[in-house]
């Protein structure tokens, strides 16, 4: 029984955990990210992998990124500057930092 409850476990913690990337990966697509972004090329914007490089994924640097998303910011990678989203919750926009960071 024992093990059963702990498979259980791990299988839901599995599906949650898929679930939530689907998410963020849904809502990166959705809100035009793509257009200036890819997980692993520099497009407009630098590569998510890279900027999963640059911050460590802790509470901090996460809400200093969403702000970045919501109120848009420049300066950090080059000239180029990203445009604000503020029609963007702040729900929707730490998922999407997590899952960033999380790269
Ligand atoms: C119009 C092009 C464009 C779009 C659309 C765009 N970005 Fe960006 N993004 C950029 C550029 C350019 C930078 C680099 C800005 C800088 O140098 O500080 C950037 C930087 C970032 C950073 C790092 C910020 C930092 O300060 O290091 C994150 C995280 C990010 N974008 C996520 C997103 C997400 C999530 C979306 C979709 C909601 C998005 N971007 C949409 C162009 C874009």
């Amino acid at each position: 029984m024992k093990k059963f409850v702990s498979s259980l476990i791990t299988f839901l913690v599995f599906i949650t955990h898929n679930g939530l990337a689907n998410d963020a990966k849904i809502l990166i697509k959705k809100n035009g990210c793509l257009a200036c972004h890819s997980v692993k090329l520099k497009v407009l914007g630098p590569s998510f992998i890279d900027i999963a490089k640059k911050y460590e994924n802790n509470i901090s640097n996460q809400q200093i990124l969403a702000q970045k998303i919501k109120k848009g910011g420049s300066g950090n990678w080059g000239n180029i500057p990203m445009m604000s989203h503020p029609n963007i919750t702040n729900d929707e926009l730490n998922l999407m930092v997590r899952w960033i960071l999380d790269l």
